[in-house]
């Protein structure tokens, strides 16, 4: 009991100390994950011993008092937050609590909308005039930010159209997306001037900022997702048809929203947003099931400080903390060196991590991480996991800066820093084993040579045991000789000598992508091949005939030339072609069917059914260009949902804006 009333004390300080950080200052000092663990820690203790339960508990609130530089307004219908869910299981247990309270038999429709990672705001129209913006503040009571609201592009000044009530609070969520926050983010650190941790963040300080016109120059946005206080008007009976009805006044909501009915529409809501996440260009939390009648919302009510008809299904969270155990130096195939923190083991983004890129040593130091430090770890999607910031706060005593290695760890080799770059380089070249074991993984992966089976361990023990020592010598591998390596069976052995036996038979672009020439990505691979037709025209070609190649700047040139010019990289491409790796003859020239020859497009938001990456490459072979930004020289904007500003640049200067449907009639 004495231990209990000890931690919660503890506890209570803590957490109000994060909630300063997080909603006063606006720079919270860990994840949300772990202010979360603190606060379910907490309700724990104070369930398991009632008697500890004090109104000042930051449970007994929901936190946040308004700063008092902004003046305070009052919610008539309080501010709610809402029931967080992880496991499926909580949903099934959701919607069964829903179907019996309400004692229905079949199943209920759901309203599903993101969970947007932005603040909630309370937006009061009179007569269809914007009066009052407030924040939510502790959800009686928030701050008056009207000012603010005002400067916010998709905030309407007026409602439109007709039949609205003659007083409507419209609730919804202010956010920063993702381009929007990293665009201001590069201009602040251009500026000098501090940057934001997160677009949440970055949101929460435009809109609590004092002065009005540094709001206005912020990247906010909204989306409405329900209503308070409604006087003098009658409202539809679904929430889903209320949403609609926002639509029509010009109040912007979620395009991601959609109707469902019962657990399984949920759970597949749930998997095909979260499978889309990080491609979305806000950021979001999780996911909002709202039961979409509002004659049933009002028979199920609420507990406490959430209604009972809603839930908020939550993803893993994208960052988490933890502590760096080592610093360790990774020499790559072009013996660039990386240094990769080693961390206690944590599960973020949906996996467990346990290394982070720290990407170069000016990162590095940039960051100041060192061994013993406590940091976030942040995986969004597939993306490889990074170190966010060190929390100084956490460091222990006496740690130590890491240095850039004068030797590289591996061959003993110098290093050496190429001068204004950030990249410090083995200057081993083939004698580094870390760089002809990182040549050859390069050389058999799936885009070059494609050797199944030739995996980085098999990789690694080849060039330990001496058996191979640059790409020719896997093309005389023996199945006798691999099954002396460790774990190797006789079959595996003599399935991966079929495989390399087969990857002999390429394309003239794989062979030249796969040699790992500096620069010489697959596009670069397959512009080259194109262009010279075989490789001995490549291989005589001067710099300036390689830089006719289209895209082939002097750098990549110097490159290539460089390449063929080195003895030891003429003589590995004849051995290979010793051992018969050989490809088809390539057509040279540009093929016939080129209907955007010469247009140039710009791409924004997100298209109905093609990729970004899909679109480029259409326009690339119908022989258009694709560029970042609208400019008098664009021909067209191809543009999808939530387009940016791209789209307005494009009207004002008079360049045709295209959907994907006239896209794909341009293409034909
Ligand atoms: S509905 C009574 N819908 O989540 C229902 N909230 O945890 C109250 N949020 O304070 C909110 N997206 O800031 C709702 N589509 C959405 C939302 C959403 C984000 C936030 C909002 C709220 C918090 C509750």
């Amino acid at each position: 009991m004495a231990g209990a009333r000890e931690r919660v004390k503890v506890l209570r300080e803590e957490i109000a100390r994060h909630d300063f950080r997080y909603y006063v200052q606006d720079d919270p000092e860990v994840p949300d994950a772990e202010y979360d663990r603190l606060v379910q820690e907490l309700k724990a203790l104070e369930a398991a011993h009632p008697e500890l339960v004090s109104s000042d508990s930051p449970t007994q609130r929901v936190s946040g008092a308004p700063a008092r530089e902004f003046g305070s307004v009052e919610h008539r219908v309080p501010m709610l937050s809402l029931d967080n869910a992880f496991a499926d299981e909580d949903i099934v247990n959701f919607d069964r609590r829903v179907r019996e309270r309400l004692e229905i038999e079949g199943s209920v429709a759901y309203n599903c909308e993101p969970k947007l990672d932005g603040l909630a705001v309370a937006l009061r129209y009179e007569d269809g005039e914007l009066r009052v913006g407030a924040t939510r503040g502790d959800g009686l009571k928030g701050e008056d930010v009207t000012v603010n609201l005002r400067t916010i592009k998709s905030v309407p000044l007026k409602l439109r159209g007709r039949g609205y009530p003659r007083v409507l609070e419209a609730r919804g969520e202010v956010f920063m997306a993702v381009r929007g926050f990293e665009r201001m983010n590069a201009e602040l650190e251009a500026r000098g001037e501090k940057t934001f941790v997160n677009p949440r963040n970055a949101a929460a300080g435009a809109l609590r900022q004092l002065d009005p016109r540094i709001t206005a120059t912020r990247p906010l946005e909204i989306f409405f997702y329900g209503i308070g206080a409604v006087d003098g008007g009658t409202l539809p009976g679904r929430h889903s048809e209320l949403l609609a009805a926002l639509r029509g006044w010009g109040l912007r909501t979620c395009p991601e929203i959609e109707l469902q009915e019962g657990v399984v529409g949920l759970l597949g809501y749930y998997r095909q947003i979260g499978a889309r996440r990080a491609s979305l260009p806000y950021q979001i939390d999780g996911v909002v099931y709202k039961v979409d009648s509002l004659a049933q919302q009002r028979d199920l009510g609420f507990v406490a400080r959430a209604p009972r008809w809603a839930i908020a299904h939550k993803f893993p969270a994208e960052e988490e903390l933890t502590t760096v155990r080592d610093i360790e130096w990774q020499v790559g195939r072009t013996g660039a060196l990386t240094p990769v923190a080693r961390l206690e083991p944590v599960f973020v983004g949906g996996v467990t991590v346990s290394n982070a890129t720290l990407h170069n040593v000016d990162e590095l130091h940039r960051k100041d991480v060192r061994v013993g430090d406590t940091v976030i770890i942040r995986r969004a999607g597939d993306v490889i996991p990074e170190v966010v910031r060190v929390i100084e706060e956490r460091r222990p005593p006496n740690t130590i800066a890491p240095t850039l290695p004068s030797h590289c760890p591996v061959c003993g080799s110098d290093v050496r820093r190429v001068e204004g770059e950030s990249v410090a380089r083995c200057t081993g070249g083939l004698v580094c084993p870390a760089q002809r074991k990182e040549s050859l993984k390069h050389f058999a992966s799936r885009r070059a040579m494609d050797v199944e089976g030739l995996g980085d361990k098999v990789v690694d023990q080849l060039v330990d045991a001496g058996l191979v020592h640059d790409a020719s010598d896997l093309y005389g591998l023996t199945a006798e000789r691999l099954a002396e390596l460790e774990r190797m069976g006789e079959k595996s052995a003599a399935k991966l000598v079929a495989s390399i036996a087969k990857s002999r038979d390429t394309t003239l672009p794989r062979f030249l992508f796969a040699l790992g020439i500096p620069n010489v990505g697959e596009a670069t691979a397959l512009a080259l091949a194109e262009h010279f037709g075989e490789l001995a025209a490549l291989q005589a070609a001067t710099l300036e005939q390689i830089m006719e190649v289209p895209d082939v700047g002097p750098i990549v040139a110097a490159g290539v030339r460089e390449f063929f010019d080195e003895g030891r990289n003429r003589e590995v491409v004849d051995k290979l072609i010793g051992h018969a790796v050989r490809w088809p003859a390539v057509a040279t020239g540009r093929s016939e069917h080129q209907p955007l020859a010469g247009k140039t497009f710009v791409l924004t938001g997100t298209l109905p059914t093609l990729s970004r990456a899909d679109a480029e490459d259409m326009i690339r072979k119908g022989g258009g260009k694709v560029t970042g930004s609208v400019t008098k020289k664009t021909d067209y904007v191809l543009a999808g949902e939530n387009p940016g500003s791209k789209i307005e640049k494009a009207r004002t200067l008079g360049v045709s804006v295209i959907d994907e449907a006239a896209f794909a009639r341009l293409v034909d």
